[in-house]
């Protein structure tokens, strides 16, 4: 019997995160789909369970441990874990500030869910992604964790972070694959928040999930990989 793959997702009640759920469902995986809002994230596990793969919705925060334990151990009931996407991500000021006005709670609160919270799911999914035989962790970054973009400090320092993580990871689990992905700009409810006066043109979530797709259908060695999009701006 043909088992489907399984991934979880966080974040993934809008913008990419869902942009991804509904690629990742057209080709037959079944997900675990996270965001803090319910209602917003039923209706995006709705729209994505018609391509006809089990999808469920978990609302919760990333920060929260008993949620990230949820998450997993609904994969088990799927019969296993695949693909791991840390996707959520807290900005630490919205919008965006200059270091010196930056609060150190926003820091500490991008450094939780951007940073913490996906180490800990990491923890509790290890055991399933090393079983899964294919584990894959993607890590979504931003050009921000490798530019010195003014008023971008918090955000990028956590991403940054991100990105050692996971590669300190690729070392450790050699069985895996790890992949820091920087999506480029695109234009969703998080780019609005940190910009709010950048209404410029920037792509739509879905023009960089083929990036995505590429990654697991390829299975390139684990790194840092860009999803390069037509815009020229990047964080
Ligand atoms: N947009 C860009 O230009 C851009 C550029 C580079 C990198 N990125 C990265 O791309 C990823 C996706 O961002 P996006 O632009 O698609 O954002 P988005 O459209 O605002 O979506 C963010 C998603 O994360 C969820 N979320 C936020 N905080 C959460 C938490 N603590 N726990 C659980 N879920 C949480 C949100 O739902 P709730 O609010 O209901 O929880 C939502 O589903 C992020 O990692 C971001 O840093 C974005």
């Amino acid at each position: 019997m043909w088992i489907m793959p399984v991934a979880v997702i966080t974040g993934a009640s809008k913008g990419l995160g869902r942009a991804l759920a509904g690629a990742l469902a057209a080709r037959g995986w079944d997900l675990l789909l996270d965001a803090r809002g319910e209602g917003a994230l039923r209706e995006a596990a709705g729209a994505v369970s018609a391509h006809g793969t089990r999808v469920a919705a978990l609302p919760g925060d990333v920060t929260d441990a008993g949620h990230r334990a949820d998450l997993v151990a609904a994969a088990r009931r799927f019969g296993g874990l695949d693909l791991l996407v840390s996707n959520a991500s807290a900005l630490g000021a919205e919008p965006l500030v200059r270091l010196e006005a930056l609060s150190l709670d926003g820091v500490r609160r991008a450094l939780e869910v951007n940073v913490v919270a996906a180490l800990g799911l990491v923890q509790e999914a290890l055991p399933l992604l090393r079983a899964s035989g294919t584990g894959a962790v993607v890590a979504v970054s931003s050009d921000a964790a490798a530019e010195a973009y003014g008023t971008w400090g918090g955000y990028g320092a956590s991403k940054a972070a991100l990105d050692q993580l996971a590669a300190v990871l690729a070392v450790e689990e050699p069985g895996l694959r790890v992949w820091a992905v920087d999506p480029g700009d695109m234009a969703t409810d998080l780019y609005a928040a940190a910009v709010p006066d950048d209404d410029g043109p920037r792509p739509d979530p879905a023009g960089v999930v083929p990036a995505f797709l590429r990654l697991l259908d390829e299975r390139p060695a684990s790194g840092r990989y860009g999803a390069p999009s037509p815009a020229a701006g990047r964080r």
